[in-house]
């Protein structure tokens, strides 16, 4: 048995990038044979990030939703909501424990934060919490809980599962082997799925293309992919453009070099937005109806949630059980 896990935080409306990058790859995984799928909101995570409750709820919301209408069966896959969990913050205490401040120094997300306050002139750790030093050992202790073994994500995870092994490695190494180690698994072709500015697509950079907007908003928001100024009837090039990189994303093989074709051939940027609104719209539309009534249905969803954190912890609980003694928290009798 393999056993399939990941997560999505929910501050945010999900968007393309995440519906490519581990929402679809995760659901195709877990209808195959011999595969045990952990589909979850990382909604602890979400406080390092959004000091907004309703958003988180709202995000909660709509990226269960999100999970439910693009496939995901509950009675196969165990989908729940990290804080309905408790035993995954213990366990993060336990990780933290084995894990050297140096290597957390490492993380991007945590650089990425002191190279900004260092051009700024600012204290290097101006703005840093305990939370988002931590978050890499918060989410080792998401997928150590359930020994996965293979976590699909988007390229911007992947030191974080390479970091959730080291922590792994040493856990194990101290104390027996108790937790698999995980690996990554990343689809070439949409590793970073570009936004409307050719960044990778982000709620950060607030250049996202939800996936879930009414027809004629997914319409006018891919229409604002920025191009270049290349004229109708002038070839285009590919590299390096976000839209035919998204379009690829979406697309078999054969409809790929179509529109290579096309954009040798000069094809208008309108009508180039034109042919990848109806692609995304082709695989959007038939989740869309279903997304906006399991929205409207709030209850349904916590029930699946609720049913999800139980199936979770009849494997957490005897995990937990086992390091608690494995590291000497024990009774005395
Ligand atoms: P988050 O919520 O930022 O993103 C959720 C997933 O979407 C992927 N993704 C993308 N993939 C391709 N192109 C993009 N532009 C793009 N944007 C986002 C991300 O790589 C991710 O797979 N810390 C994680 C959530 C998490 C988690 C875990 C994941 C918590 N614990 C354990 C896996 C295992 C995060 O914030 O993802």
């Amino acid at each position: 048995i393999q056993r399939v896990l990941t997560g999505i935080t929910p501050t945010g409306t999900p968007h393309l990038g995440n519906y490519v990058g581990a929402i679809r790859p995760a659901i195709a995984a877990s209808r195959e044979p011999g595969v045990e799928s952990f589909y979850f909101l990382a909604d602890y995570h979400a406080l390092i990030k959004c000091d907004e409750p309703a958003r988180i709820q709202r995000s909660t919301l709509e990226i269960a939703a999100t999970w439910v209408a693009a496939g995901l069966d509950p009675e196969r896959v165990t989908f729940y909501r990290q804080s309905d969990i408790p035993e995954i913050p213990e366990l993060n205490w336990m990780l933290g424990c084995v894990t050297g401040k140096g290597l957390l120094n490492r993380a991007h997300a945590y650089k990425a934060q002191v190279d900004k306050n260092t051009a700024a002139g600012a204290e290097p750790d101006a703005e840093v919490s305990v939370g988002l030093f931590n978050y890499p050992v918060l989410m080792a202790a998401d997928i150590l809980m359930f020994k996965a073994h293979k976590v699909p994500v988007g390229r911007d995870q992947v030191q974080h599962i390479e970091m959730a092994r080291d922590i792994a490695s040493s856990f194990n190494h101290l104390y027996g082997e108790h937790l698999v180690l995980p690996e990554a698994v990343i689809e070439a072709s949409v590793a970073t799925l570009p936004g409307l500015d050719g960044r990778k697509m982000s709620k950060s950079y607030d250049n996202t293309i939800p996936l879930f907007l009414p027809r004629d908003e997914l319409k006018r928001r891919i229409g604002s992919i920025v191009t270049d100024s290349r004229a109708p009837g002038q070839a285009k090039d590919t590299e390096g453009s976000a839209l035919f990189q998204i379009f690829q994303a979406f697309a078999s093989a054969e409809e790929t070099d179509g529109l290579r074709q096309a954009y040798a051939d000069g094809i208008a940027w309108g009508d180039a937005k034109q042919k990848l609104f109806e692609r995304i719209d082709r695989e959007v539309a038939p989740m869309r109806d279903n997304y906006q009534s399991l929205i409207d249905n709030p209850a349904r969803l916590e029930d699946l949630l609720q049913a999800g954190a139980a199936k979770a912890r009849r494997i957490a609980t005897p995990l937990i059980a086992e390091l608690r003694h494995a590291v000497g928290l024990r009774r005395l009798s």
